[in-house]
C-alpha cells in the first residue's frame, strides 16, 4: 500500500518554506505541494475576518489538487482560522500553534524546578498575539502557565530582506526582546514561520541560557505521528516538491530560496477564485 498523493502545505507568503523544509527532512519519501498566497501577504496585520476568509479559499486550493493531508504553515491562520478551515477539510490536519505550545511545555518541564515559574515567551505577529491563541493552547494543556506575547512585526520584512544577522536585525531585536528578558522567561516561541531564520539574532538578545522552540520543527514532527501508515507514500523515487504562490516575482524567487536554503523549484502561478 502506497499513497502518492501529496501533503499540502499552506502560508501566507514563503515562510511556511521553514515547515515545508522541516516535513521534507522527515518525511522524504512524500511528495509535496506548498501554497504560498504571496499576492494577499501579509496576513499579520489583517482582521480576524480577513484571515479566515483568505485561509479557506487557499485550502479549498489545495484539496482540490487532491492532497491526502494539510498542514496550516503559518501561525496567524492557524490562530485565527484552524477552526473555519476544519470545516472544510475532510482529511488529517494540522497547524502550527498546538505542536508549538506542546513542545514549549514539553522543554519547560525538563527545566529545574526554580525555572519553571517564569512566562513562556511568545513572539509573534500582531494579529497572532491579539487573538493569544499561543496563551489559550498552553493554558489547555496546563493552566498553571503564563505566556507573555510579544508582537515582532519587523522580524518578517527583515527576514524578507535577508538582512537577519546585521545592525538593523540586531537593533529590531534588542527593542523587542527587552521585556522577555525582564521577565526572566526561559522557553521563548517562534510563533511565526518567518522567525526561524532570524533564531541567531533572536538567541544573541536573550540570555545565553533562553532556549528557542521552532515551531516549524514540532509541527513536522505532529505531521509524521498524524499520518496513519495507510497515508504514507512508501518506495520509489524521492519525494517531489511543487510550490504554487499567488503572486510571483524575480524577488519572490530569491526570497523563497532563501527560506529554502536552496534553489526554488519553479513555482507556478495560480489565482484564488
Ligand atoms: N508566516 C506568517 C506567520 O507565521 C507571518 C507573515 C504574515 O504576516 O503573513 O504568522
Amino acid at each position: 500500500m502506497s499513497d502518492a498523493r501529496p501533503i499540502g502545505l499552506f502560508d501566507s507568503g514563503v515562510g511556511g518554506l521553514t515547515v515545508l523544509d522541516a516535513v521534507a527532512r522527515r518525511l522524504p519519501d512524500e511528495n509535496l505541494l506548498y501554497l504560498g498566497d504571496t499576492a494577499r501577504l501579509p496576513y499579520g496585520t489583517k482582521s480576524p475576518e480577513t484571515v479566515r476568509r483568505y485561509a479557506r479559499r487557499a485550502v479549498g486550493l489545495l484539496l482540490s489538487r487532491g492532497v491526502k493531508a494539510v498542514v496550516v504553515a503559518c501561525n496567524t491562520a492557524t490562530a485565527l482560522a484552524l477552526d473555519a478551515i476544519a470545516e472544510i477539510v475532510d482529511v488529517p490536519l494540522v497547524g502550527v500553534v498546538e505542536p508549538g505550545a506542546r513542545a514549549a511545555l514539553r522543554v519547560l518541564s525538563a527545566l529545574p524546578e526554580a525555572d519553571r515559574g517564569a512566562p513562556v515567551a511568545v513572539l509573534a505577529t500582531e494579529a497572532t498575539v491579539a487573538s493569544d491563541a499561543y496563551g489559550r493552547a498552553i493554558r489547555a494543556l496546563d493552566p498553571r502557565h503564563r505566556v507573555l506575547n510579544v508582537a515582532c512585526p519587523l522580524f518578517v520584512p527583515l527576514a524578507e530582506e535577508g538582512w537577519t544577522e546585521n545592525e538593523v536585525a540586531r537593533a529590531a531585536a534588542a527593542r523587542y526582546l527587552a521585556p522577555v528578558a525582564d521577565a526572566g522567561a526561559r522557553v521563548v516561541v517562534l510563533g511565526c514561520t518567518h522567525y526561524p531564520l532570524l533564531k541567531r539574532t533572536i538567541a544573541a538578545a536573550l540570555p545565553p541560557a533562553t532556549i528557542l522552540i521552532d515551531s516549524a520543527e514540532a509541527t513536522a514532527e505532529a505531521l509524521v505521528s498524524l499520518l496513519a501508515p495507510e497515508l504514507r507514500r512508501n518506495g520509489g523515487p524521492g519525494g517531489v516538491t511543487h510550490l504554487l504562490v499567488t503572486d510571483s516575482s524575480e524577488r519572490l524567487r530569491r526570497v523563497a530560496a532563501r527560506f529554502l536554503g536552496r534553489e526554488a523549484a519553479a513555482l507556478e502561478l495560480v489565482d484564488l477564485p
